[in-house]
C-alpha cells in the first residue's frame, strides 16, 4: 500500500508530465510557425514521450492500488523566441523536473518503499538523458550562431529523430 503523502508526491509528478508534454507541444507549434519542422517534430516526439512518463507512474499508483488525482496544468507561454532560447528554456525545464524526481525519490527512501525506488530509478537515469540530449542541441545551436545554412541542416537532422526512445 502506498503511504499518503507518497501517492500525494507521484500524483503531483504525474501532473508534471502531463504539464511537460503541453509545454512541449507548445513550442511544436512555436517551430512551425517559425518554419523549423525538424524541431517542431522532434519537440512533437517530446511530448509523446513526456505523455509516456505521466503513464509511467499513473499506472504505477494504479498497480499499487493506489487513487490517482490528476491536478491542474497551467497554460504554457506561445512564444519561444529563437531555436536556442527556446532549447534553453527545454533545458531549464529538465532540470527543474530532474530536482522534482529526485525529491520524489528521497521521498520513497524516507516511506521505505522499495518497489517505488526500483520505479524511480527508471526516471533518475532518464532525466540524466533528458539534460544531456538538450544540452548537445544547445551547444550545436550556440556553433550554428547566425548561419541560416547550418540551422537549416540541424533542423533536418532534428527531423530524423529516430523512434525508440523513451
Ligand atoms: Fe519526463
Ligand atoms: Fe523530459
Amino acid at each position: 500500500m502506498l503511504s499518503k503523502k507518497l501517492q500525494v508526491a507521484l500524483n503531483a509528478q504525474v501532473t508534471a508530465e502531463l504539464h511537460a508534454s503541453h509545454l512541449y507541444l507548445s513550442m511544436a507549434a512555436h517551430f512551425s510557425n517559425a518554419d523549423l519542422p525538424g524541431f517542431e517534430a522532434w519537440m512533437r516526439a517530446q511530448a509523446e514521450e513526456e505523455r509516456g512518463h505521466a503513464f509511467r507512474l499513473f499506472d504505477f499508483v494504479l498497480d499499487r492500488d493506489g487513487q490517482v488525482e490528476l491536478g491542474a496544468i497551467a497554460a504554457p507561454a506561445t512564444d519561444f523566441g529563437s531555436a536556442l532560447t527556446t532549447m534553453e528554456a527545454t533545458l531549464a525545464h529538465e532540470k527543474k523536473v530532474s530536482a522534482q524526481i529526485n525529491d520524489l525519490y528521497k521521498l520513497s527512501g524516507d516511506e521505505n518503499d522499495y518497489p517505488a525506488q526500483v520505479m524511480l530509478q527508471w526516471f533518475v537515469t532518464e532525466q540524466v538523458e533528458e539534460e544531456k540530449t538538450a544540452m548537445d542541441i544547445i551547444a550545436r545551436l550556440k556553433l550554428a550562431g547566425d548561419d541560416g545554412a547550418a540551422l537549416l541542416l540541424m533542423d533536418q537532422e532534428m527531423g530524423s529523430r529516430g523512434g525508440g526512445e523513451e
